[in-house]
């Protein structure tokens, strides 16, 4: 049973596989306290860790000191204003201008079987793989009802945080925070392990010791953005890959959010997660309610290795819907890169004819085949065929790329509307903008107000149509500005801090359409590059673009932060032309293909007019991740060695579930002299079962690669790349 409630003990214990999490009910106020979070114990008698026999007690027993308990207990979801000073889960403002709320257990509720919330992406689970526990909570005075929400999935190890507020009074009242999860535990000497960068430099990792105050990781940019990442890891000092106390929280969303790590007076730590409560407000009208997304929570005693191949399972089992997602992805060429605005027809079928020839299984036509869009200032809104650039239209194009034996994917971005557009001259007030004031632009665009079902509507039916009129197995949804200027014309003055929310639940409903009409189609999402790569998105699309940064070694801490938590499946990753367009670094077109292998692989160049050695290459590329892409997809994904620490080489594996097969990648950056080989420790591996290296005759076995290791042979140069194949003989 995933989840027990004991009644006489007035506690909640919760099973996975490896851990355990347990819940109290305390005091006449019925208290939702938390215990314990951690390696899995058989034993439910938990309570004792609650300190309610400690001073300050509970207030049944000391309300003198109310102020001290609330402002010390450990919560489930702590609430606001009444003495816990600690960063608060929820607050309200009454028509009477309160904020203040104390939450108490009401029932509760286990079910089997995990529905996705609606409207929301989600987790989902059968009968069998997921338990689901409802606490409901009130506030006696305002009538306030929160469910506490929580998934189990006791094979994979996760557990899922949510909750929804329910207006159970007789007014309106306006949500001002809501944040999703709270863990409160002592503090173990904790670091905290986030992801931050900016455009084309995402989602390097950093590790910070939590010291007194508030360490926050957020985003107020109306996506998940470049800069900061929603996840947040505590590990206790000195965690490696395999050694270890992780505690880590991912969000299912995709816009504003928070999390948060604080260490209080008593050297305790409370971690939260949740939406951005910075401009949110929501306003709930009797007997309404409203459901917060969803919290991914990993705990492991094992260092962050295994918190990693736990997410990895999860999204691949759990999140992600499509029907590409167990499959291999069609090896496409992209001509952003090749072209970029300056393109026809005719260039296009030349790109798709070589590629074809040498194995290229897609093509994908990026920005710039709409409209007046011959660069990136005008025109976004007006999503309909420049048939100057397109001679013979769309379905011409289309049926000539099918007819060399290749798909056809197209580029949009959906969401945004420039000023210079039809679009915008016919429907001014469509873009998010504040009345009396000119919006700020970013690349020379506004966002188009999805809030406004007459826009989102048309915004869908411009994809819809043009995805309708030829066969189209592909879509690039880009996003290229975070939002500003929050304002709708629409929106009463009372609702306008729901803006933000709104808009990201628009998004939503639009790829939720898309999928539904289209249900074979590949949706990859992109913003900027990787603005918008998180659970959020995953839900909808099977792959999101990495980084505009293409560049191999760049690639190397930017795919090494992003696999800390999401699937290789999932990473967009594509070998680019030398000298690199963001970085001006020249490297191998092999090492270019080893890096972009750890991905869902493809080409992002003009193909026919690449030096000749590179395009011989190809074939033998493709042939690479035809061999190797079942494994890369699915495998647990093991991390040996980081540029982004060492600053001279990367190294990092893949094996299959059953160990009979693995895959390491070598990168060496930078030559030193004076090497001969470099000692690496293979892992992952079974200890007792033989191997080989593809290249050699030796067998080993696997405690020997594993504890021993190998000597990789020193390259000569920079930027060097190896795979390291090894089979179960
Ligand atoms: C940003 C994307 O990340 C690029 O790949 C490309 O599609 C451009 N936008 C096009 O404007």
């Amino acid at each position: 049973m995933a989840i027990q409630f004991y009644e006489k003990e007035q506690l909640f214990k919760l099973d996975t596989k490896s851990t355990t999490y347990a819940i109290g009910i305390v005091d006449e106020e019925k208290f939702v306290g938390h215990i314990y979070y951690g390696e899995k114990v058989s034993d439910y008698r938990l309570g004792y860790l609650m300190r309610t026999e400690e001073p300050p007690f509970v207030p049944s027993k000391n309300d003198r000191d109310r102020v001290s308990f609330l402002d010390s207990f450990a919560m489930e979801y702590p609430a606001h204003g009444l003495g816990d000073y600690r960063e608060s889960c929820i607050s309200i403002r009454t028509l009477g201008g309160n904020v203040a709320l104390s939450l108490s257990y009401i029932s509760h509720e286990i079910t089997k079987g995990k529905v996705p919330f609606q409207g929301l992406p989600s987790s989902f689970g059968s009968e069998e793989e997921c338990s689901v526990l409802s606490i409901l909570c009130e506030d006696k005075v305002t009538g306030i009802r929160v469910v506490l929400q929580y998934g189990v999935f006791e094979d994979v190890d996760v557990i899922t945080r949510s909750v929804k507020v329910v207006n159970g009074g007789a007014e309106e009242v306006y949500l001002t925070k809501v944040y999703s999860a709270c863990l409160d535990m002592d503090n173990k000497e904790f670091e905290a392990i986030s992801l931050h960068g900016s455009w084309a430099r995402e989602r390097h990792k950093q590790v910070v010791p939590i010291s007194h105050g508030k360490y926050s990781v957020e985003s107020i940019r109306g996506e998940t953005s470049h800069q900061d990442h929603c996840f947040m890891a505590l590990q206790t000092k000195g965690t490696t890959q395999e050694c270890g106390e992780v505690y880590a929280m991912n969000f299912v969303y995709s816009g504003n959010f928070k999390v948060m790590a604080q260490s209080d007076q008593f050297d305790q730590v409370r971690m939260v997660m949740g939406i951005h409560p910075e401009d949110f407000t929501w306003k709930l009208m009797p007997g309404e309610e409203f459901q917060a997304p969803e919290v991914v929570m990993v705990y492991s005693a094992e260092g962050l290795g295994q918190m990693t191949r736990t997410f990895h399972d999860f999204y691949r089992k759990h999140l992600i819907r499509s029907p590409y997602k167990d499959k291999k992805r069609p090896i496409l060429i992209n001509n952003w890169e090749a072209t970029y605005f300056d393109f026809n027809t005719e260039k296009l079928i030349a790109i798709a004819k070589q590629a074809s020839e040498l194995g290229i299984e897609m093509l994908v036509m990026d920005d710039g085949w709409f409209g007046n869009r011959c660069d990136d200032n005008r025109a976004l809104g007006d999503w309909f065929v420049n048939e100057d650039k397109l001679q013979g239209g769309l379905k011409y194009l289309v049926d000539e790329v099918n007819k060399l034996g290749m798909k056809f994917g197209i580029w949009f971005e959906p969401e945004m509307i420039s000023p210079d557009s039809e679009l915008y001259r016919a429907h001014p007030d469509w873009a998010i903008a504040i009345k009396g004031r000119t919006p700020s632009l970013c690349r020379n665009q506004y966002v188009l107000d999805l809030t406004r079902s007459e826009v989102l509507d048309y915004a869908y039916e411009c994809v819809a149509k043009i995805l309708r009129s030829a066969n189209i197995e592909y879509v690039k949804w880009d996003m290229n500005r975070q939002l500003s200027d929050i304002g709708s014309a629409e929106l009463p003055a009372d609702r306008m801090g729901e803006l933000y929310h709104r808009y990201v639940l628009a998004v939503y409903e639009m790829q939720e359409r898309l999928m539904k009409e289209f249900p074979d189609l590949l949706l990859e999402n992109c913003s900027g590059g990787g603005a918008r790569f998180d659970p959020g998105m995953l839900f909808y699309s099977p792959q999101i673009w990495c980084s505009d940064d293409t560049d191999a070694i760049e690639r190397l801490m930017i795919q090494e932060g992003t696999a800390l938590i999401y699937p290789l499946s999932a990473m967009g990753a594509h070998v680019s032309d030398c000298p690199n367009h963001t970085v001006g670094r020249v490297t191998p077109f092999e090492t270019r293909g080893y890096v972009a292998l750890a991905g869902t692989f493809g080409y992002e160049l003009d193909v026919t007019r690449i030096p000749a050695a590179d395009r011989e290459m190809i074939p033998e590329q493709v042939a690479m991740y035809h061999k190797y892409n079942d494994l890369v997809r699915e495998g647990d994904y093991y991390r040996i060695a980081s540029y982004a620490d060492n600053h001279y080489f990367d190294c990092y594996g893949v094996v299959s579930k059953d160990k009979k097969e693995a895959l390491y990648t070598f990168v060496q950056v930078l030559n030193r002299p004076n090497y001969h080989s470099r000692r690496i420790c293979l892992k992952g591996l079974a200890p007792e079962k033989q191997y080989r290296i593809e290249g050699e005759e030796r067998i080993y076995i696997g405690e020997l690669l594993m504890k021993a290791g190998i000597n990789v042979p020193n390259p000569w140069g920079d930027f060097v790349g190896k795979l390291i194949h090894v089979t179960e003989v």
